[in-house]
Parts: structure tokens; C-alpha cells; sequence
């Protein structure tokens, strides 16, 4: 059998002058805040899969476990031969525990960078020679509209979005960017793992661990911004926050500033008093009955719900 090889697109260039100006306009703002995607360089990655093996970020492993409980029924819902589109790939460690399960022709792996997606492909295409994948580099996040010869004429589009990474939008935003893929998915449909409404010391902890890794990952945001927006924040003067607002089911993140300070870079500046925040992250948690009537809302049906032995986190099914 011929082995194929991953092929690999950047549909995303990173850090335009735009995107400078957003940062900033975002820095300017009060409260100010933050694009979470500023979290996410190599180093930002790794903190993030060490949040993953911390014990109280629960949601990589409950996730993972109603994976292995169900995945088989998943698969055999889903049917094979899909275009199986893995929304935030990362290393790809949870699509390639569900590919030989669900047998699709081709992987499409999107991330903000196609960079951080190579070495992982290679490797699965060792484990899968005959599969067709592909590597996208793309921030999905602004528009969920994928490049169209991505999506193959024959096979039926499968959007995979673990992680609770849905969370991560508000919920009209969360609605909308559904629906985008619910136009997208045509005779296919969408898998996605959904963070649910638990006791709020379990929640609050998951967001602020005792060994103070969610606060490095926090703040190499500031790190990152530096690089990329050219600010002159000191990770020193500023603090990791994270709290349960309960009126609006969200975790809350920021960055506190300990004393009164100014961030200053090329043409402008801001201060901040001592105590004010900068907001970088919410979460949503939601109940079945919230995220299955935001799914109805994007357009969704026939939708399928396998929830954790615990309750506390839910993957759910549904056809576009
Ligand atoms: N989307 C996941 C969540 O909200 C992962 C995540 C995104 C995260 N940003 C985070 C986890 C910041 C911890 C801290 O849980």
C-alpha cells in the first residue's frame, strides 16, 4: 500500500497590522481586555497540556472518558467515509484515539498555526498510511468558514470541537458560530464536548490550581503580547484571577495589576490603578437542556447526548 503524506496549508497570517490595532483598541477599553488567543504560543501550548494532567482541570479527563465509554456508539452514529474536520487539533491526541473508531476517508486538522501541527500528523499518518490528512493553519475563532476545497465533494463533512472550547464564546457568539458550521456540514453534522454546571468550588479550582500553573499559562499571555502587539507588560506586576459568575454560568478570567502601572508601547500607552483588570478568558457551562436548545438554535436536529458518570461533562451529536 502507498503511504501518503500530510499536506499542509496556512490560511491564516498571524499578527497583521489589524490585529495590532484590535490588541490595542482591546488594551484601551474599560474594563480592558484581552484576546485569548494571545495565550496560545509554543510555550502557551505547553503550559496548557501541563493544565490537562493537573488534578483539578477535570474536563481533559471526563471528556476522555466519555470518549471511551461511548465512542463506539458515537462512531456508529456518525457512519464512516466523513470528512472528520478537528476544530483546535493541537497534538491531535483525542482525534486519533476516535479515528480507528470512526474509519473516516480524510482528517482535516485546523489550528492557529500549521506549524505546531506537523509533527503530530506525521505520526498519525504512520498509524493511518491510506488516510488523506491535511494540516490548516487558521483562526477559526473570528470565522469558521473553512477553505472550500477542504471540504471534499464526496464525503460528508464531520466537524470534531472537544475541549469545551465552545465555552470559550458567549453564548449568542457560540450560537452563531454553530450555525456557520451547520452551513458547512451539510449531510453531515457536529461532535462536541460541552462543559456542564457543577458545585462552584469544583469549577473554581479547575481555573485556579493550587500549583499556580493556570496563572503561568494566564500570564504568558502578557508575554505574548509583548512579542506580537509590542506592549511592555511586566508579568511581575500583575496577578492570575479566576472566579464563577453564576447569574451569567461563566468562569472569568483576569489579569489583576498589584500596583498602580502604565503599559506603554509605540504611539500610545494605558494605566492601570492598583486593582484593576485586565480580562483575558470566560468560560460558559451549561446545562443539557441550555447547549442542546443553543444547538437547535444553529440550526442543528436529530441531536444525541452522552454525558459523564458524574454529570459533569456532556458530548453531544448532532446532524446539520
Ligand atoms: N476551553 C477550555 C476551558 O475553558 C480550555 C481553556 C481555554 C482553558 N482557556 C483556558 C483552561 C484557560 C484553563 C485556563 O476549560
Amino acid at each position: 500500500m502507498t503511504r501518503r503524506t500530510p499536506r499542509f496549508i496556512q490560511a491564516h497570517q498571524s499578527d497583521s497590522s489589524d490585529e495590532r490595532a484590535a490588541a490595542l483598541r482591546g488594551l484601551l477599553r474599560t474594563p480592558a481586555e484581552a484576546s485569548p488567543k494571545y495565550f496560545y504560543d509554543r510555550l502557551g501550548s505547553h503550559l496548557f497540556d501541563a493544565i490537562t494532567e493537573l488534578p483539578e482541570y477535570y474536563p481533559t479527563r471526563t471528556e476522555a472518558a466519555v470518549f471511551a465509554a461511548h465512542g463506539a456508539e458515537m462512531a456508529s452514529r456518525i457512519g464512516g467515509g466523513a470528512s472528520f474536520i478537528d476544530l483546535g487539533a493541537g497534538n491531535c491526541a483525542k482525534a486519533a484515539r476516535l479515528l480507528p473508531l470512526l474509519d473516516p476517508a480524510r482528517y482535516v486538522a485546523v489550528d492557529i498555526s500549521a506549524d505546531y501541527l506537523q509533527d503530530a500528523l506525521r505520526r498519525l499518518q504512520r498509524e493511518h498510511p491510506a488516510l488523506d490528512i491535511v494540516g490548516v493553519g487558521l483562526d477559526f475563532s473570528s470565522s469558521p468558514a473553512l477553505p472550500a476545497d477542504l471540504i471534499g465533494r464526496d464525503e460528508r463533512p464531520v466537524f470534531f470541537y472537544p475541549g469545551s472550547s465552545i465555552g470559550n464564546f458567549t453564548p449568542e457568539q457560540a450560537q452563531a458560530f454553530l450555525a456557520g458550521l451547520r452551513a458547512q456540514a451539510q449531510g453531515g453534522g457536529v461532535l462536541i464536548g460541552v462543559d456542564l454546571v457543577k458545585p462552584v468550588p469544583v469549577l473554581e479550582a479547575a481555573y485556579d490550581d493550587a500549583l499556580g500553573v493556570t496563572a503561568a499559562f494566564n500570564l504568558n499571555l502578557l508575554r505574548n503580547m509583548n512579542r506580537l502587539v509590542g506592549t511592555d507588560f511586566d508579568p511581575t506586576q500583575w496577578r492570575h484571577v479566576a472566579f464563577f459568575d453564576s447569574a451569567r454560568s461563566r468562569i472569568e478570567m483576569h489579569l489583576e495589576a498589584q500596583r498602580a502601572l502604565v503599559v506603554g508601547w509605540a504611539g500610545g500607552e494605558r494605566a492601570f490603578r492598583a486593582g484593576e483588570r485586565l480580562h483575558t478568558e470566560n468560560s460558559y457551562k451549561y446545562t443539557i437542556e441550555s447547549f442542546s436548545a443553543l444547538l437547535r438554535g444553529a440550526g442543528f436536529h436529530d441531536q444525541r447526548c452522552w454525558t459523564s458518570g458524574n454529570g459533569w461533562f456532556a458530548v453531544f451529536w448532532a446532524k446539520a
